[in-house]
């Protein structure tokens, strides 16, 4: 299977081994290609976070829900804005589609977004205006696991 968009899979186990910065820089740059309700690009924001002491930090104010991944991308959503959290959720399918091209692990995190929402210090540390909350975070590195499913069939699809 070669289409990125059929292999991606959640993964949740990575190796210590770092992104190199040309994949990081391409994984932004899908960031950057994703929709936006209205057009309104100011509704989000992200931090792609790679320092070892704040990844640290992260994992410690999530209890350890991401995964110990060596990169993280934390998309933030202006608050109360009707479009901040799709537009989170479709950017993150940016970047997990992206990673599976460049042969990298992802997986979607909420558990991990509203922890982070309550670590305010943290927040401002990560460069995360006051006005915007955190509503994805992306967990990216190398696969250190392959899980299996048959994902052909997964939802209900009405064809007319
Ligand atoms: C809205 C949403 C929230 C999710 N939150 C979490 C999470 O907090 N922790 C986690 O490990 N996975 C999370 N996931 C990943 C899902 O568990 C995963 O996508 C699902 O089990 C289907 O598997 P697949 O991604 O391999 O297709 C989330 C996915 C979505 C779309």
């Amino acid at each position: 299977m070669t289409d990125p968009i059929l292999k991606r899979v959640a993964v949740r186990k990575y190796t210590k081994e770092q992104v190199a910065k040309e994949d990081v820089d391409k994984l932004i740059a899908a960031f950057q290609a994703a929709p936006c309700g209205m057009h309104q690009t100011d509704v989000m924001q992200m931090t792609a976070v790679e320092d070892s002491d704040l990844l640290v930090k992260i994992e410690k104010a999530t209890s350890n829900a991401c995964y110990g991944a060596p990169l993280l991308f934390v998309i933030n959503v202006k608050k109360n804005n009707q479009f901040g959290l799709r537009d989170a959720s479709v950017a993150a399918e940016n970047l997990m589609v992206e990673a599976t091209e460049l042969n990298l692990g992802s997986v979607y995190l909420m558990a991990a977004a509203s922890n982070l929402n309550s670590a305010k210090d943290l927040q401002k540390e990560l460069g995360i205006d006051s006005d915007y909350e955190t509503a994805v975070i992306v967990a990216v590195g190398h696969a250190a696991e392959t899980p299996e499913e048959d994902r052909s069939n997964r939802y209900k699809v009405v064809r007319k």
